[in-house]
């Protein structure tokens, strides 16, 4: 690609879409504003719009207002890719960045890259390399596509280095700096909103702070909620455990919406069971940290509870991010009711697994970002003569 002949200020064009995308461009953003040579730009593209996914986010994590909100919203995979990347080509010409800078693995993740890629201006992606295996999964095509269209890739784990190297990557274009997302749980691990908080402001103070805890389930992987042959017999199982610990669940928007359309309120309608709208951040950081135990399809719940020392329960079959079952507190117990019932029992029993928080999961991932990008740009965005 030709070199962007610049000088700093550097303009770099900082994309978020969806709620996980939130809670890691806040430290990258702060890093780069940190640093006289950067001038860092905010594009939302709109993927998740309700209030409870996106205001108290941006509240409570301090984030700057986008410079532009591209107002995408639902739509089908294609429509909303499509959408974002009508809308952020133009986006691109009026901000006229130096680098764009995507985060994750979410539809706008990937749109945006393409859009940037084919313009010429170098992209830049943070999370890189992490695979489940699952091509079914729209966050694994995701991945592979946006690493493919990357010229700079910030990786959180060691593993990642060699999944992109077997993809044919130039291992010069990759750094390993750790985890964006653990740099905003730490500096905000202070500020958490207490669960008894949480459930005394639901009008159900008892259920977290009971003799045996809580047990705090998320979930909103399609493939877990969208139809009844997965979520029913999921349901049934939080349920069950319910019986011994009370289950607080805060409700994604998707979810909500399969369990009325399936006709399963009634399994969550149970004293044992707090259902939550979805949180803010504050919150649901208090709410993973004072937990007995946590039940997630969610890729960045696994992170944060290894970072916390929390044991977590992955209701999938695999996971993009095998550092949190190799070092931290995760087990992957898939859908199938008895194997969760078996983790959660052996957890009850032994306390869980203690782990280990991961190297680089520092709270510093940021500014080993903003260093090695601004090295990178005031280098014409050469790679380095050697790979390092
Ligand atoms: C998206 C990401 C997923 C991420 C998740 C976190 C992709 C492919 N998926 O999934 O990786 O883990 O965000 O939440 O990018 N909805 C609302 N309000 C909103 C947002 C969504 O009501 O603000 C409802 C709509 O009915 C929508 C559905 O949730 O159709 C799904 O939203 P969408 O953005 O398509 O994907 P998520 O399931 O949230």
């Amino acid at each position: 690609m030709p070199l962007p002949i610049s000088t700093p200020p550097y303009r770099v064009l900082c994309v978020v879409g969806a709620r996980p995308n939130f809670m890691k461009i806040a430290p990258i953003l702060a890093a780069l504003g940190r640093r006289a040579a950067f001038t860092p730009q905010l594009v939302h593209t709109g993927q998740h719009y309700d209030a409870a996914m996106n205001e108290q986010y941006f509240t409570s994590l301090g984030l700057p207002r986008p410079d532009l909100n591209l107002e995408v919203g639902s739509a089908s995979h294609a429509a909303q890719t499509a959408q974002v990347m009508l809308r952020f080509e133009a986006a691109m010409e009026q901000l006229d960045p130096h680098a764009v800078l995507v985060v994750g693995d979410v539809n706008s993740t990937l749109a945006c890259a393409l859009v940037a890629r084919k313009k010429l201006v170098p992209v830049i992606h943070v999370e890189a390399g992490l695979r489940s295996g699952d091509r079914d999964m729209p966050e694994e095509i995701n991945r592979v596509l946006t690493d493919q269209l990357a010229d700079l890739l910030f990786t959180t784990e060691p593993d990642c280095a060699a999944n992109l190297l077997r993809e044919g990557i130039d291992g010069r274009r990759i750094a390993f700096v750790g985890n964006v997302m653990i740099d905003t749980l730490r500096s905000n691990l202070p500020r958490a909103v207490a669960a008894r908080q949480i459930a005394h402001d639901a009008g159900r103070a008892g259920l977290a702070d009971g003799a045996h805890g809580y047990a705090l389930l998320t979930l909103h992987r399609p493939s877990n909620v969208d139809h009844a042959d997965t979520l029913a017999p999921l349901l049934r199982t939080v349920a069950a455990i319910s019986a011994r610990t009370p289950v607080l669940f805060p409700i994604h928007p998707r979810t909500l919406a399969a369990i009325e359309r399936l006709g399963l309120r009634h399994l969550i309608d149970l004293p044992s069971i707090l259902a939550l709208p979805p949180m803010g951040y504050l919150e649901m950081l208090g709410l993973m940290r004072d937990a007995r135990v946590v039940l997630t399809d969610s890729g960045g719940v696994q992170e944060e509870t290894t970072a916390l020392g929390v044991p977590c329960i992955t209701l999938r079959d695999n996971t993009e991010r095998p550092i949190t079952i190799s070092e931290g507190t995760n087990a992957l117990a898939g859908t199938d009711p008895a194997r969760i019932m078996a983790l959660y029992e052996d957890l009850l029993r032994d306390g869980g697994k203690a782990g280990r928080v991961p190297v680089f999961w520092d709270g510093l991932a940021s500014e080993r970002i903003a260093d090695h990008l601004l090295e990178w740009l005031g280098n014409g965005c050469r790679l380095p003569a050697s790979a390092g």
